[in-house]
């Protein structure tokens, strides 16, 4: 039974073609494209579910029914979401049924968010004898399922959950919300599900271990140069790669900094300096580099404000950082991954870093200190294991030599 739908994804078949190939039964899917007030397709679903719903009767004991979702069934309800509501789907079909499931977006990704059912069963035809009789409503949250932006989820294998008193059947589904450009997108992303069989499948035919359904890990973000001029020298220096790491709903996105959409600007002033940077897709984040004991300067404070949907939707201040400390008159460098821990849910991971705030000189950098994991020390650290290590084993041996000699003369003297 498991492998009745997904082949291996390089058999590039259409979704339909490939789903069904596996299930020669299939129902009628559920198909539905909505369109926007600029008649822009906001959102496109395709799918087939079915629920067995399980009831108490009036002298039978309990009783389990399955609900199909005929073709005639109405969308209505369903829309593409506003400033006030998120995107959903909602499909009514006979006498009482209403089932929706809605969408929620974070800055680079989009969740399948809640699901809701609600079922009558006043409704004699498909409750026949039920004791009681009235509407009854579930939702639950899906949780798992978060989508990358302008990507189209896809799922062959059945996904089945236990809500209450009624088992949920979905598969064959396609599904792709907040669609960018009034394009859906070609681009999959396959449920872990349909995955795990596509490697059980390609590992069974090959003998070449394949890999399996980890996250792809993120590409490390281009670095940018920002130069901050004071009259017409540069009074702030800074070259690295920034990458956001967004914790919000359930989820955790990483979102790189794209120098080339990225405008910047600042102020030197004589005791702390600024640096702007706002990326057109990503929002606005500022740095403030201070100064203290008159001798060094560091990374004191970091403002973002990240815009999606519309408007400022994530915000995060901190002013009392301590990172990037060197003394004044030399750059600060950190080659490596390293984190700037703005709040709980918010850090700035920087690559290829190096910043000088304060007498930048001929609008070029100083000597650079370097951090701790650029350091030499690093290396240190492995090597000092290895030794401490090798003189335990030292230790061990010259012990176990001593107890042999011991026992040794113990026989000898017997
Ligand atoms: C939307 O597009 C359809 C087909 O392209 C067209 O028939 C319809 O008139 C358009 N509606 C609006 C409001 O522009
Ligand atoms: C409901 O869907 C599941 C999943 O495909 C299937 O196993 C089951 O037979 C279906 N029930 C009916 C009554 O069609
Ligand atoms: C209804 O179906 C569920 C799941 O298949 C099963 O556990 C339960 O025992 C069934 N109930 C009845 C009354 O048949
Ligand atoms: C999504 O749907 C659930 C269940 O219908 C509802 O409780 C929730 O408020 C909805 N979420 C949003 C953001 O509207
Ligand atoms: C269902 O049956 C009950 C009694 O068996 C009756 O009172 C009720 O009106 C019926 N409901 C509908 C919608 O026909
Ligand atoms: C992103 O932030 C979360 C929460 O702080 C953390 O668990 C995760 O390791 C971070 N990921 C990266 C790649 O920085
Ligand atoms: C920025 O633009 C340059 C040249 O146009 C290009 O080579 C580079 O890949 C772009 N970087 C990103 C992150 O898009
Ligand atoms: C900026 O330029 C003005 C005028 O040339 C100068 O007085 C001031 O000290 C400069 N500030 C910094 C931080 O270099
Ligand atoms: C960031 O840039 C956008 C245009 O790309 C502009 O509308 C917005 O006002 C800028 N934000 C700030 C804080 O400068
Ligand atoms: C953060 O930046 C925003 C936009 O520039 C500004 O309105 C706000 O006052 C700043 N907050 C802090 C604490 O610096
Ligand atoms: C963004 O919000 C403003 C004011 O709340 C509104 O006028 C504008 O139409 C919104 N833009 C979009 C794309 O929803």
């Amino acid at each position: 039974m498991l492998f009745r739908c997904c082949l291996p994804l390089h058999l590039h078949l259409p979704f339909t073609l490939l789903c069904l190939l596996m299930r020669p039964l299939g129902l009628n899917a559920l198909s539905l494209t909505l369109k926007d007030s600029n008649n822009a397709t906001c959102l496109y679903a395709q799918w087939k579910m079915n629920f067995t719903i399980e009831y108490e009767t009036a002298n039978n004991g309990l009783k389990n029914v399955t609900i199909q979702v005929p073709s005639s069934a109405s969308f209505s309800g369903s829309d593409c979401g506003t400033e006030e509501n998120v995107p959903q789907i909602a499909v009514q079909f006979g006498s009482g049924f209403f089932w929706s499931v809605n969408f929620t977006r974070a800055i680079s990704t989009y969740f399948i968010d809640f699901i809701s059912f609600s079922y009558d069963t006043s409704d004699n035809a498909t409750f026949p004898d039920a004791k009681e009789k009235g509407k009854i409503y579930t939702a639950f949250a899906v949780n798992d399922i978060e989508v990358p932006l302008d990507q189209l989820f896809k799922c062959c294998s059945l996904l089945m959950t236990k809500e209450g008193n009624v088992i949920h059947s979905y598969w064959d589904v396609l599904v792709q919300a907040f669609v960018q450009k009034n394009t859906i997108s070609t681009k999959e992303y396959v449920c872990g599900k349909d995955r795990l069989l596509s490697t059980v499948l390609a590992t069974t035919s090959s003998p070449v271990p394949l890999p399996t359904a980890k996250p792809i890990p993120k590409e490390k973000p281009h670095p940018g140069t920002y130069s901050v001029k004071n009259g017409s020298c540069i009074c702030l220096l800074a070259t690295m790669g920034l990458q956001l790491n967004i914790t919000k709903n359930k989820g955790t996105s990483l979102k790189n900094l794209n120098p080339n959409t990225t405008d910047y600007d600042g102020v030197c002033l004589k005791e702390s300096a600024l640096l702007w940077l706002n990326d057109s897709n990503l929002g606005f984040l500022e740095l403030l580099f201070a100064i203290k004991n008159g001798n060094r300067f560091y990374l004191k404070g970091v403002n973002v404000s990240l815009t999606f949907v519309n408007g400022s939707d994530f915000v995060a201040v901190n002013n009392n950082l301590n990172c990037w400390d060197a003394p004044i008159g030399s750059s600060y460098m950190c080659i490596k991954e390293d984190s700037i821990p703005v709040s709980d849910t918010f850090q700035i991971n920087t690559f290829d870093l190096r910043v000088q705030p304060f007498n930048v000189v001929e609008g070029k950098y100083s000597t650079a200190q370097e951090c701790f994991a650029d350091s030499d020390l690093n290396f240190l650290i492995p090597i000092a294991v290895g030794v401490a290590l090798g003189f335990l084993i030292i230790l061990v041996f010259i012990s176990y030599i001593i107890g042999r000699r011991k026992s040794h003369t113990g026989y000898q003297s017997v």
